[in-house]
């Protein structure tokens, strides 16, 4: 059964109407600003695009996640700014860390719940290829298929989410804030309307298309010396739970911190940073503090200078060995 087509200009109101009709949501998307939805029930399937909305409205196939777009590299700088910060999915509140998505390829969201409480989300899954999640302020409790009990993500907690495992967000305290990256940028969420979580078997092993389900615990950060002088890093499990299809790492300047220099380059895909805590010059004239993000695309030479002794940097490479190094 093909879906009618529906355009409506508030994609929010259309949805509970619908589903006052007896029809319920099954696919949504983009999750940061959603601007298409499909629902089914009553024998009839519809599918709502807000008015003026995306030239893409299929959600594609739940079991097969899009080719990824083309990469379009490029440098980019976002501030954290109390201005740019919209309703996306379930409620959540999105702020854009990648505005160019390196041509569709790479999505990063600052994603926060000022006010806390019950998040009104549902057992879903995304088709995406990569997504993790950081747990930056707060804290957030989730269930994720196979990983038993629900439980408690807090502040500097990591989660791999492999592609299609199921989950849902059930709580988060007042001032939630979390940092989502994901592959490709544009990706459906899909509703599982049969799967109960948390599920009865524990399967902590278990492969989604090659990738382990990852949950990172700031106890066990091991640091070590970084490719970059001056700076140490602890890789969050990432890299072995995709098979170096990505790596996370926490970043920290080393000692009194690094006031001098240092010129870095890399040759990966996406390097991006996100300033978990701390102060930063970057290209000698960008002086960055907390919750800013940054892109250097590869070959692109960037100096770091003068890091505060405090510098905590989120680090997700694409590949996990983006050959980075300072000099
Ligand atoms: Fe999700």
């Amino acid at each position: 059964m093909a879906d009618e087509l529906m355009y409506c200009p508030d994609l929010d109101r259309a949805i509970a109407l619908f589903a006052r009709l007896g029809l319920r949501l099954d696919a949504i998307f983009p999750a940061d600003d959603p601007t298409v939805a499909s629902l089914s029930g009553n024998g009839a399937r519809v599918r709502l695009v807000r008015a003026g909305g995306p030239a893409m409205i299929d959600p594609g196939d739940p079991g097969d996640p899009r080719e990824l777009p083309a990469l379009a590299p490029s440098f980019s700088i976002v501030r954290a700014d109390h201005s740019s910060w919209r309703t996306g999915r379930a409620g959540m509140q999105y702020r854009d860390l990648i505005p160019d998505r390196q041509g569709g390829r790479y999505i990063a969201s600052h994603i926060r719940i000022p006010d806390g409480g019950p998040v009104p989300d549902y057992v879903h899954f995304h088709a995406i290829q990569f997504q993790m999640i950081y747990c930056y302020r707060g804290w957030v409790r989730v269930v994720y298929e196979g990983q038993g009990e629900p439980f408690v993500m807090q502040a500097g907690e990591c989660v791999l989410q492999p592609p299609r495992i199921r989950h849902r967000v059930l709580e988060a305290s007042p001032g939630l804030e979390v940092v989502e990256i994901g592959v490709p940028a544009v990706h459906a969420t899909h509703v599982d309307h049969e799967r109960a979580l948390p599920t009865p078997a524990l399967e902590p092993d278990r492969e989604f298309d090659g990738q382990r389900f990852v949950r990172y615990l700031p106890a066990a950060a091991r640091f070590a010396p970084a490719s970059i002088a001056g700076f140490e890093a602890s890789e969050l499990g990432i890299a072995a739970a995709t098979r170096g299809l990505a790596s996370v790492h926490v970043l920290r300047a080393r000692g009194a911190g690094r006031r001098d220099r240092v010129t870095c380059r890399h040759d990966g895909e996406l390097v991006f940073h996100f300033v978990l805590r701390g102060e930063l010059t970057l290209d000698d004239e960008h002086r960055l503090g907390t919750a800013d993000a940054f892109v250097v695309p590869r070959g692109r030479p960037f100096a770091w200078s003068d890091a505060s002794s405090d510098l905590e940097l989120l680090q997700v490479a694409l590949p996990g060995e983006p050959g980075l190094r300072g000099e």
